[in-house]
């Protein structure tokens, strides 16, 4: 695995060799950010992508296993029609992108949520992505996309329900491994480190379930001005932390 040691002196130092397998960000603070501009929010969330894609590549490059982002929630549709089209018409974007760079990167695309709603052509675009990648070995890249913590465990309880109904499962024998086969991170191990941006110290509806031992490091930096060396104090952090999962 390469290792990227930062050079300036006032950066957190990451031992590479011991990175999380999994993090996961909530990408807050796009509006904030533009607002400080006198900007319109959408520009905020245009410079939010432009973050996505270098701090998702930067991953990619240092070897991390699995990036999960929350992009859209359950509860993003509140919005103003104009944003919520300016945040799609961002995804379209990067998946259009990223399809023509993911043979070379060998990264794997997800995602978490429910895609029903989405317009056909996003929709599509999201099933070419996790098609076209679901052999590849890279970093998993997952995108939460309309989707919601809570959202997830409902759908996972009634579709277990359904399951127990048609005489597939049986209440008895379900386990917590079992249940996590229901979710949208099926497969998809637990987050070490969820990366918070924008001051806000909540956890905001994302991976419920997921984050039961997670380590959780929160920053006062708007994502759009998230960068590499904020990832790697929040790497650097996570590892002085003593994670003993209930343990001594
Ligand atoms: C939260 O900030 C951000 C969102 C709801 C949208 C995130 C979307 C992107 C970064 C762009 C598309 C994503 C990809 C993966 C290409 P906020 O708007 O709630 O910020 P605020 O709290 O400052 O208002």
């Amino acid at each position: 695995m390469p290792l990227f040691w930062p050079e300036k002196k006032n950066i957190a130092q990451v031992d590479f060799d011991k990175l999380p397998r999994h993090i996961a960000m909530i990408m807050d603070g796009n509006g904030r950010w533009a607002k400080k501009r006198g900007l319109p929010r959408t520009a905020g969330h245009a410079a939010g992508a432009e973050t996505f894609r270098t701090i998702a590549t930067y991953c990619k490059e240092i070897g991390l296993e699995y990036l999960t982002v929350y992009a859209f929630s359950t509860e993003n549709w509140r919005r103003s029609a104009e944003e919520v089209s300016a945040i799609m018409d961002l995804l379209k974007r990067y998946l259009l992108e990223a399809i023509g760079k993911m043979e070379r990167d060998r990264v794997k695309m997800e995602f978490f949520g429910d895609l029903s709603p989405l317009a056909p052509e996003l929709r599509e675009l999201c099933r070419r992505t996790r098609e076209i990648s679901k052999g590849y070995d890279g970093c998993q890249v997952n995108i939460c996309l309309n989707y919601g913590g809570r959202d997830e465990l409902v759908r996972a309880a009634k579709a277990f329900a359904q399951d127990c109904v048609e005489g597939r499962a049986d209440p008895n024998h379900l386990s917590q491994e079992r249940f996590g086969g229901y979710l949208f991170s099926r497969g998809v191990p637990d987050p070490d480190l969820i990366i918070r941006p924008s001051g806000e110290l909540r956890l905001s509806n994302f991976l419920l379930w997921q984050c039961a031992y997670a380590e959780f490091y929160f920053t006062d930096v708007l994502w759009p001005d998230f960068s590499k060396e904020e990832l790697h104090r929040a790497i650097a952090a996570y590892q002085g932390r003593s994670r003993r999962f209930g343990g001594v």
